[in-house]
């Protein structure tokens, strides 16, 4: 069975040296809580830093550490004092991290973080190639190794590699501020499966992805450099029942007494974080003191307990927060404290495990504001440990976790008023609503945790793997060659479904030259004798184009990719009624295109436009292209249009109209005992997929795609149709 490898910048351990003396400390943070349940089930290997630096530690601790974390199944990176101070501080902390929750204020561009981060992950790389086997399974997280999938896949291309980031992936307006977007985009695109907390990260990525790279994606599945990779998001769950039945445990139950008895009859808010500035613990502070400012009726009655996990304490904004923090705290306890009563109780310290749960089980309110977050597993865990169902949980829209948690009370982080508001609320909560909401998201958090969440990730992971392998390029082999003639000669009720330019003829520079040759036209003449022959011609044309040209042989035909068909020398049609009155609103932009474009034009037919740019520069004609993709991704969103780029071309049409669709007309006409559709085109990727299992289709090039086989060029397709033509 394949070894699963974790790798990511943090070990779920971290190592202190204090008096000359190692100490092992689990660490904080959702990443390495999360996955480190998991751990304990499975077999698999973990690579990462272990929290220490080399400048730290002699060769003897070193080399007694790697033989006590090599038993727990832990890999350990070596970093420098220098790396951590400008790869772990500077890149990932200064520039990603904030970028990535779009807090633009605080993050620095500077070359040397850069080449420190790219130097790093250099480093993860040469650590992973010394353990991993080519059939392993490689899980790289967050965004502190981004750049590492890509480097992996250079060292050994048929590595399964996936990627899950756990923080927001921001919208692409936001993204391209970074100088190294493009280098990070390809280095996360060498995963076969990337992974996010959400959908909105998803589309984000997509989008930039598009944006900048000009990738496309068909429902999350991009064609990257001949492979498919696949985005999806993976909101990630927790350890259900651990946290359900912390209660039960001895030395929570022993917490839960020890602190029922110091918080006696006050209501308890319980707020939860590593002391980071995406958490909003400052406004939620704020807010607090607007609540207590507004109903002096709870003075006396309510306390917070509010718990800060010292976090990247050698970065300033994070200095900044402390003071802040303190501050406040100070402010809030001063002007509202009586003798006997604080409002705030303030814990600075990562606490453990029971103690955690303990405080999650007496408290009556989990407030969870932040301005933005990933996904927050506090949220999850609050809930997770309410055994008795009793408990309210005010959460953040900003946290990716609000899209599975609706029946909390939701607000925005920024408005004091509103969370004023809803803690009087959720202190007035009947006893019976806070069950039913309870009870309502542990069914939901039970049913999708974090084992689920794995496996979900891990098999998604192996289908990619084995999808890429159906699609991958399968040329047509001899054999495989004389099975087709064989089959033809043996079969009686014959289907052909041909692509015109790329799979007939070579495409044009010069647009309008793409005419049948004579050999073409006899090719095809000789096909369609046979009376066992039915030939249907496929093109992204204008009707009256292809009709001329096979004006005097009997084949039937499909024009503008779908959009109109003419079968049995019958006249045209479409499928169903088209409308047309959206191509005079999308008509204008292309033309604007065309004269900003030297050697673009605009093609109009009946049912769609598209935008050609063959003959204009390659770099240029591709970033203009790019440009419109985006413009008419916003102009249409209402207009129930589908746009596709091809082949140095967009094309803009009523969405439903689709080459697929319409070759079903002849696929499902009658009992065909020998069937063959050949094509260059992403569009025609959609005849293959309704065509039954036994037809032979055929991909012109070398591109990925669903067909049974690949052929190199035109030319063979011309070669193999005369062979057929000739055994008729
Ligand atoms: N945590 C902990 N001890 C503490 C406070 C928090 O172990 O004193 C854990 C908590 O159980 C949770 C994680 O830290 O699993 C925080 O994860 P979250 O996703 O909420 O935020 P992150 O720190 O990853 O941004
Ligand atoms: C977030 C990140 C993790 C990180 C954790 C703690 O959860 O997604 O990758 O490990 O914060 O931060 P730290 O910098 O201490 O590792």
């Amino acid at each position: 069975m394949s070894r699963i490898i974790i790798v990511s910048n943090r070990l779920p351990v971290t190592i202190k040296k204090s008096k000359d003396k190692l100490t092992f400390q689990q660490s904080v943070g959702g990443l390495a809580t999360g996955m480190s349940s998991l751990q304990k089930e499975n077999e698999f290997l973990w690579v990462g830093w272990p929290g220490i630096t080399v400048d730290q530690i002699n060769s003897k601790e070193k080399d007694d550490l790697c033989k006590k974390m090599n038993k727990l199944g832990f890999y350990q990176v070596f970093l420098s004092q220098t790396h951590i101070e400008d790869y772990y501080n500077g890149f990932c902390n200064k520039t990603i991290w904030s970028l990535f929750h779009c807090f633009t204020q605080y993050t620095i561009y500077e070359n040397h973080l850069w080449e420190s981060y790219r130097k790093v992950n250099q480093i993860f790389c040469h650590t992973m190639l010394d353990i991993i086997r080519p059939d392993d399974i490689i899980w790289v997280h967050d965004y502190h190794l981004m750049l590492l999938p890509s480097l992996l896949r250079k060292r050994m291309p048929g590595l399964t590699i996936g990627f899950f980031l756990h923080i927001p992936f921001p919208p692409s307006e936001i993204y391209r501020l970074l100088p190294w977007r493009n280098e990070i985009l390809e280095g996360v695109m060498g995963s076969d499966l990337i992974g996010f907390h959400t959908y909105d990260y998803v589309r984000n990525f997509l989008d930039s992805i598009l944006r900048l790279r000009g990738y496309e994606n068909r429902l999350g599945i991009v064609n990257y450099q001949n492979r498919i990779v696949k985005v999806d998001s993976f909101p990630m769950g927790i350890d259900f029942e651990r946290f359900y039945n912390s209660s039960e445990q001895s030395k929570t139950k022993q917490e839960i007494k020890k602190i029922n008895k110091k918080v006696k009859n006050y209501k308890v808010i319980i707020s939860v974080d590593r002391l980071d500035y995406t958490k909003g613990i400052l406004e939620r502070l704020k807010a607090y003191s607007t609540f207590l400012e507004d109903n002096p009726e709870y003075w006396e009655k309510v306390i917070m307990i509010l718990v800060a996990v010292p976090s990247r304490t050698a970065v300033t904004q994070y200095q900044r927060l402390k003071e802040q923090v303190d501050e406040m705290i100070g402010y809030i306890n001063g002007q509202f404290g009586k003798i006997g009563w604080s409002p705030i109780w303030y814990l600075y310290r990562s606490l453990p495990f029971h103690e955690l749960t303990a405080l999650y089980y007496i408290s009556d309110i989990a407030l969870v504001t932040p301005l933005k977050d990933g996904m927050n597993l506090i949220a999850k865990e609050y809930i997770a440990a309410k055994k008795d169902a009793l408990g309210v949980l005010i959460l953040s829209e900003m946290a990716g976790v609000s899209n599975e948690m609706g029946e909390a009370i939701i607000v925005n982080p920024n408005n004091r008023t509103q969370i004023s508001w809803a803690l009087k609320y959720a202190l007035n909560m009947e006893e019976q609503e806070q069950q039913k909401k309870v009870l309502t998201l542990q069914r939901r958090l039970k049913n999708y945790d974090v084992k689920k969440w794995a496996d979900d990730f891990k098999e998604n992971l192996i289908k990619v793997k084995s999808e890429q392998q159906n699609l991958a390029a399968k040329y047509l082999s001899p054999k495989n060659r004389l099975r087709i003639i064989k089959d033809y000669q043996q079969s009686s009720r014959r289907l052909f479904l041909i692509d015109y330019d790329g799979t007939l003829v070579p495409y044009h520079q010069k647009f309008k030259q793409s005419i049948p040759s004579q050999e073409v036209l006899d090719t095809i003449q000789l096909l369609s004798q046979d009376y066992k022959n039915k030939i249907v011609i496929v093109s992204g044309r204008e009707k009256y184009i292809i009709e001329e040209w096979f004006k005097n042989v009997p084949v039937d035909l499909i024009a503008e990719h779908g959009a109109w068909l003419k079968k049995d020398s019958s006249n045209w049609r479409t499928i169903e009624p088209l409308k047309k009155k959206w191509k005079e609103e999308i008509k204008p932009i292309l033309e604007l295109y065309s004269n900003r474009t030297p050697g673009s034009f605009v093609q109009e037919k009946e049912y769609s436009l598209v935008w050609h740019y063959v003959n204009t520069e390659a770099t240029f004609g591709r970033r203009r292209a790019l440009e419109l993709m985006d413009s008419l991704t916003y102009l249409t969103s209402n207009l129930n249009l589908e746009i596709n780029h091809g082949e140095k071309a967009i094309e803009i049409k009523a969405a439903g109209i689709n080459i697929g669709i319409t070759s079903y007309q002849w696929i499902s006409e009658r009992e065909w005992d020998f069937i063959m559709a050949i094509g260059d085109d992403w569009s025609d990727e959609q005849i293959f997929s309704h065509l039954p299992d036994w037809a032979y289709s055929i991909k012109v090039g070398s591109g990925i795609s669903q067909s049974k086989y690949n052929i190199h060029s035109y030319i063979e397709v011309r070669t193999l149709l005369k062979e057929l033509a000739k055994k008729s």
